[in-house]
């Protein structure tokens, strides 16, 4: 990430990546909230959210105040968008208010890639989620997690599950976890929510028991019904049945110290069982809080890029 934007996990090598994660460790120490304040100050951050958000946006928006950031948010339906601004005005004026920090969330493919291109003098912009195509921090939060609990990454096992076709969390994990060495990645689903052949790293099949079997890490995701056309076929009954993820089929199949991840939303009783909520070896919840680490520590990476400072 030596550009002014996080928008894809493909802006970070291997070793960037590895700066970024020791950053985050220490973001995780107890006097984090307080102790990074002079990082940002005199800095203002904007979250512009186009799509529903709730651990992304209060994790950005923790993550600038803990390093002493001013946030400010926009509220898409009351904002000039509604009037006819373009979202890259919308940066424009916002660049002269003096905000130098972007963190734009958004339905439409291809958008980060504009404003990235398009970006003000002095400005820095990081994805939080763009349509179907990448969602990076969150990428980065899940291989984060894992390398906490795993750190010898080469020789893991990992089963991401669920509806990979539209999902951006499952795009940017993979290829997270295939950044830092992660040689077996399964990618689990019914046909219709698979990736094309090649088009992320991992094997891929519609055997949910072959996907599992002596899984080290199983990611489950959820299924993105705002992003099927016309249902392609969903039925929660039936995925529940084929796909949907039990303490039981997780102790059968895959290994016995086996690590389950989410990066949420959860919709509890389809693609996870509600005795998961209380499982110990979930990191649902350990995910969300690393989230604002590793997201201080994209904001603390791009204010060097800003300062200059390879
Ligand atoms: N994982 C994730 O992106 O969650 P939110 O939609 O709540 O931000």
């Amino acid at each position: 990430m030596d550009s002014r934007s996080l928008i894809a996990v493909s802006d970070l090598d291997r070793g960037r990546l590895g700066a970024l994660f020791d950053e985050a460790e220490a973001f995780l120490a107890p006097d984090a909230a307080t102790a990074h304040r002079g990082w940002l100050a005199g800095r203002a951050v904007a979250l512009l959210f186009y799509e529903p958000s709730t651990r992304t946006r209060l994790s950005f928006q923790l993550a600038a105040c803990r390093l002493g950031a001013d946030v400010v948010s926009l509220d898409e339906n009351l904002s000039s968008g509604v009037k006819g601004e373009t979202l890259g005005d919308t940066l424009a004026t916002l660049a002269a208010m003096d905000v130098h920090f972007f963190v734009v969330r958004h339905r439409d493919n291809g958008i980060m890639a504009e404003l990235a291109a398009n970006l003000p003098s002095g400005c820095a912009l990081v994805s939080a989620g763009e349509g179907s195509l990448e969602h990076p921090t969150q990428g980065l939060l899940d291989a984060f997690t894992i390398r906490r609990h795993r750190p010898r990454l080469a020789g893991l096992r990992v089963a991401i599950v669920g509806d990979i076709a539209h999902s951006r969390v499952a795009r940017s994990s993979a290829q997270a976890l295939a950044l830092l060495g992660v040689e077996d990645i399964r990618l689990v689903g019914p046909r219709q929510f698979l990736p094309r052949p090649g088009e992320l790293p991992g094997e891929l099949t519609s055997r949910l028991e072959q996907g599992l079997t002596g899984a080290d890490v199983v990611i489950a995701l959820r299924v993105q019904r705002e992003r099927l056309e016309d249902g392609e076929g969903f039925d929660p009954v039936h995925y529940r049945q084929a796909y949907g993820l039990s303490v039981e089929r997780l102790e059968e199949w895959a290994r016995p110290d086996c690590l389950l991840l989410h990066p949420g939303p959860v919709n509890w009783g389809t693609e996870l069982a509600p005795e998961f909520a209380s499982w110990p070896r979930s990191l649902i919840r350990e995910q969300v809080r690393n989230g604002v680490a590793v997201r201080m520590a994209v904001l603390a990476r791009l204010e060097e890029v800003l300062r200059g400072r390879p």
